[in-house]
């Protein structure tokens, strides 16, 4: 008995299916497990909720004709990648994920189509997109072609951003102009000992310019999560990266005309820590860990760091105050005395921009003595890059709140969110000094001829410093003149805080109509 068109069809899409399932096959499948890495589907499983994914495109073949393509028998349906939509929480996300047991996870015309129509219906429908990579780059086979799947994928990131946040997850191998992707994207997530990003490979450097330099050295987790400031995360594996992923979502909204999703929450509005009224130290040049202060505001304690090993004299990241989420910008006295230099503007400003693009409040926590000094510094331009901090501050219409809780010196004190910068709640701690500059240097400038002079210079500089310090070294005079809002008790933060935002819920800030700003890159 012959079998009906239905039966051959349902058979054949059964083959098809099975045949996209075994991607490159058992042999590299297990290749790639050994290397401690999951699958791309076995990654897709771990990321969204279960049982939410839904694939586009599995039957999608390689189109390649030139010399060296797949033979009918290679052509595998997915081509290697699999695309769709999924659940995380229960929002609606994008992904694509590369399986590196097809062609190393090359990227042909054909996959790159696939890329390119679920970024499309992300940002049709306003959902995040997110990006598992692992792959060889451009698949050789198909020359210019893959070529330009790339280039309609940088396209794509570039329309999307600022409205759906894009992530990227780099599992594997990611280099060439592969990298310039997940560049764009808002967030890149790396693993240890897998994960390897670079525009060149150590092979080419080490002909181009005779540097030796290992893979992992060159761009592994640790060197862009810590030297580049590519990466924002850094995972031990798959699975960790992965739940990276759905905690770093929680905090974002879904697109730029969402707000963050609110988690309920039993810490109390008025909690008022104690701990907070003594974290100062008594001598201004002693450091605290600023940490210590997020955490004892935010909700149940808990800060969800970003870019922890990058220019770690500035910390930002994500926390909740009554539910809602809130981006963080503080300076580290813990580091560099907190100081503002290169890698601290660029990560504080990009920062700044996201939270600003997806309507997340920014609360800003300053102790910060200055610009960092140096030929290094100058000449490696602070003078463009604190630019672009201040830059994304003014430029910001999200809730803004700052609180000083120490030092406010000097061209830092404009920068890191003044009242001048169109901040709407500027709060200090009694322990705040807002000057022009330290006592100490202050008096060189202002009172040099009076030491030179002086029967005891050293006894008299002394006393100047303690004037100047009594004087300028305090909240008072920025009060006095509006600049702060109100000082307060640290203990009182959190619930000045809460109730800051809650009166800024219904914020409009209007901007004059350009195209698009200039901001000093
Ligand atoms: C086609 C590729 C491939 C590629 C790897 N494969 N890269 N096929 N195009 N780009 C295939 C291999 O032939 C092999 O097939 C399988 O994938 C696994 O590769 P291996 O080399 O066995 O794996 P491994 O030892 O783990 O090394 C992985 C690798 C290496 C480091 C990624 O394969 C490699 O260096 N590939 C070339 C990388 C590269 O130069 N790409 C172009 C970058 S430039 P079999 O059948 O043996 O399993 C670029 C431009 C982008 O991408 C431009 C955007 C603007």
């Amino acid at each position: 008995m012959s079998m009906s068109s239905n039966e051959l069809h349902t058979r054949e899409l059964a083959r098809r299916e099975s045949q996209s399932l075994s991607g490159g096959g058992a042999a590299r499948q297990a290749k790639h497990h050994q290397q401690g890495k999951l699958l791309a589907r076995e990654r897709l499983d771990l990321l969204l909720d279960p049982g939410s994914f839904q694939e586009f495109d599995q039957l999608v073949a390689s189109r390649a004709t030139d010399f060296g393509a797949p033979s009918p028998e290679q052509r595998v349906p997915g081509d290697g990648f699999v695309t769709g939509f999924g659940r995380i929480d229960g929002r609606t996300v994008f992904v694509f994920a590369q399986d590196f047991t097809v062609y190393g996870g090359s990227l042909s015309a054909t996959n790159a189509a696939k890329i390119c129509k679920i970024m499309d219906r992300a940002l049709e429908v306003g959902a995040p997109l997110i990006g598992l990579n692992d792959s060889g780059g451009a698949r050789i086979q198909e020359g210019v072609a893959s070529l330009g799947g790339y280039a309609d994928i940088f396209l794509r990131n570039t329309l999307a951003s600022g409205v759906v946040p894009q992530i990227s997850a780099v599992l594997g191998p990611c280099a060439g102009g592969a990298v310039y992707s997940p560049a764009i994207t808002d967030f890149v997530l790396m693993v240890q000992g897998t994960a390897h990003m670079f525009v060149t490979g150590p092979d080419v450097i080490k002909a181009v310019t005779h540097e030796e330099v290992s893979k992992e050295d060159l761009g592994g987790a640790l060197t862009h999560n810590q030297t580049s400031g590519v990466a924002h995360f850094m995972a031990d594996d798959d699975r960790q990266c992965l739940a990276q992923i759905r905690e770093l979502l929680s905090f974002l909204p879904s697109n730029n005309l969402d707000d963050p999703p609110r988690r309920p929450t039993n810490d109390p509005i008025d909690r008022a820590d104690a701990a907070l009224d003594t974290l100062i130290p008594a001598s201004s040049d002693q450091a605290y860990d600023m940490r210590e202060a997020i955490r004892a505001i935010a909700d149940e304690g808990y800060f969800f760091e970003v870019q922890e090993h990058f220019a770690p004299n500035l910390v930002i990241g994500f926390a909740r105050l009554n539910g809602r989420s809130v981006g963080i910008v503080a300076n580290q006295p813990l580091h560099l005395a907190g100081v503002l230099d290169i890698n601290a503007s660029v990560k504080g400003a990009r920062f700044v921009r996201f939270c600003d693009a997806f309507n997340i409040p920014l609360v800003t926590f300053e102790d910060v003595p200055g610009f960092l000094p140096g030929t290094n510094q100058e000449w490696g331009g602070i003078i463009r890059h604190g630019a672009k901090l201040l830059y994304a501050f003014a430029e910001a219409t999200v809730p803004k709140l700052t609180v000083i809780t120490r030092k406010a010196y000097g061209g830092a004190y404009c920068v890191m969110a003044s009242k001048h910068l169109r901040t709407d709640c500027n709060y200090a701690w009694p322990t705040a000094e807002l000057a022009v500059m330290g006592a100490e240097a202050a008096v060189n400038v202002i009172y040099k001829r009076e030491i030179d002079t002086a029967a005891d210079p050293a006894a008299e500089r002394q006393r100047l410093t303690q004037e100047v310090r009594d004087r300028f070294a305090s909240p008072f005079p920025a009060a006095e003149l509006g600049y702060l809002d109100a000082i307060i008790r640290p203990r009182d933060t959190r619930r000045r805080l809460i109730q800051s935002l809650e009166m800024l819920q219904g914020k409009r800030s209007p901007m004059p109509a350009k195209k698009h700003g200039n901001i000093p890159l």
